[in-house]
């Protein structure tokens, strides 16, 4: 079966796939898409392709046909403690905060992994709650994990995972929370898989109901808003404040972060990762706009909701980051949390001690130690990599590009640095710039296998950065 769509023809069918699921496809990923299409007419047992398409254009689909179709339309790839700042954000702050707040009264939190794929981030999720709360029997936990691909939730649900899953994860995560079995494989431990449940569902369905009949606490919905079209993120933010508590944190991931996206949250700032949280000056007003989003200055009598400006909050990351929490209180809740002393630090490796001293918040000492080894060692482009994301994270974006510039000048094959070059041009509004950027990175990789892991990248394949670009370069393209 070959699919021989013209584009006109294409249109329509990805109009029909952004009803259904919200999925966007550039005319740049037309050739991916009839592939996907062509395998899931095979599924559907259509030995005509035309037939199929007839069929998808003209028959509303059930819940499990959108189901199948989703499984070949979706980017699955995930794996455990991805992101490790985030999740360093969590077990050092956020968790501990949130416990503290809730200790003397009901112990109930609830965490919903929206876009979870095959598990691997709810279950990071309950493995960070389990380190965190030493008495976690005391505490009623809820963790979900929802995907609209049937398959991905019966492998998460199945809880056995390759070495794969574990590919940019730290070593005791798998020694200590998994089982070994054989042909290379790693069943989750039985407490840790207790603590997450799963459910297939549609976060683009207009009624898509809560996922428990209680507010949560966490939402993480990272690596799935990217692939939707702007007005399904706007609905799908919009859901995801209705269902958080009101002093819930809601999660992306980096490369999605923008308050513009999502203006009905703040930033809030930690070492390497920003969380959201709700804004307590917006409520939903169906009849304000399309997205139902008003701005009203509930709270700041000085913003007019006509004249609100979004762009005021796009870098109004809150520097209070780690204000909430008192270090000798972590130390009461858990031994976890009592002063590091500092020779941890010292370890013969200079990226590690920078990122150690980042991670502590410690940024100018990181951005000294890391100009004094670039000094020592002019050629390494993972230090002019890491001193740009500590000079973003101070706030300094003209020396981050000016790094970052070094880097790719030194090889011109740094894909990581033509990305970050993009990503923080688009952030200034230079989507020219930005556009060449994308470019270069999108033919250094042409000719990668899609599973190839991106030196520096955090575990991102070449594959997923293919795709982040292809779904983001046309709308900035024309913006
Ligand atoms: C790249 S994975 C992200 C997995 C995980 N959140 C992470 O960051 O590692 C994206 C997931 O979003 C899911 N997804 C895409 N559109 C969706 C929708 N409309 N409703 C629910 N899940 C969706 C896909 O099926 C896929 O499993």
């Amino acid at each position: 079966m070959k699919c021989d769509l013209t584009h006109a023809e294409f249109g329509k069918v990805c109009d029909v796939i952004v009803q259904r699921m919200g999925l966007y496809f550039a005319p740049e990923r037309y050739e991916m898409l009839g592939r996907s299409l062509v395998a899931a007419a095979n599924q559907f047992g259509f030995q005509n392709f035309n037939s199929f398409i007839t069929w998808l254009l003209t028959k509303p689909l059930t819940r499990e046909e959108t189901g199948i179709l989703a499984s070949h339309l979706t980017i699955s790839e995930t794996y455990f403690w991805r992101e490790p700042q985030v999740f360093e954000a969590l077990t050092n702050t956020i968790l501990p905060g949130l416990i503290h707040a809730k200790n003397d009264g009901n112990r109930n939190l609830r965490i919903w992994s929206a876009g979870c794929s095959t598990g691997e981030e709810p279950y990071s999720l309950a493995i960070a709650l389990h380190k965190t709360i030493p008495q976690i029997t005391g505490w009623n936990i809820t963790i979900i994990g929802t995907d609209i691909n049937p398959q991905a939730i019966k492998k998460a649900e199945n809880a056995i995972y390759s070495e794969w899953s574990f590919r940019n994860t730290p070593p005791w995560l798998k020694n200590k929370y998994f089982i070994p079995l054989e042909n290379q494989q790693f069943k989750i431990i039985p407490p840790i898989r207790k603590m997450v449940s799963f459910k297939c569902t549609n976060l683009n369905e207009e009624s898509h109901k809560p996922v428990t009949d209680d507010l949560v606490d966490i939402i993480f919905c990272r690596n799935v808003l990217m692939y939707l079209t702007p007005e399904k993120i706007s609905l799908a933010a919009q859901k995801f404040f209705n269902t958080l508590n009101e002093d819930g944190w809601f999660v992306v991931s980096s490369c999605e972060l923008s308050s513009e996206v999502f203006p009905q949250f703040r930033a809030v700032n930690f070492p390497g990762a920003i969380f959201y949280k709700k804004r307590k000056d917006v409520f939903f007003n169906p009849s304000k706009s399309d997205t139902g989003i008003a701005m009203i200055p509930s709270e700041n009598p000085g913003i007019h909701p006509d004249s609100f400006d979004i762009s005021q909050i796009e870098f109004s990351i809150d520097r209070e980051k780690h204000a909430p929490i008192e270090k000798p209180l972590l130390a009461e809740i858990s031994p976890l949390y009592a002063p590091t002393p500092e020779t941890e630090i010292n370890t013969p490796d200079a990226v590690a001690v920078i990122r150690q001293l980042a991670d502590k918040g410690m940024l100018s000492d990181a951005l000294t130690q890391c100009n004094t080894a670039i000094d020592a060692n002019k050629m390494a482009i993972g230090l002019y990599y890491l001193r740009a994301s500590i000079l973003q994270e101070l706030g300094h974006s003209p020396e981050a590009i000016a790094s970052l510039k070094q880097s790719v000048y030194i090889d011109h094959n740094f894909i990581m640095g033509h990305f970050t070059l993009a990503s923080i041009l688009i952030k200034q509004g230079h989507y020219k710039q930005a556009t060449r950027y994308f470019q270069n990175v999108l033919e250094l990789t042409k000719d990668l296998s899609g599973t190839d892991i991106l030196p520096e990248s955090d575990g991102l394949s070449a594959l997923h950065i293919r795709e982040i670009i292809l779904t983001n370069m046309p709308k900035i393209s024309t913006a």
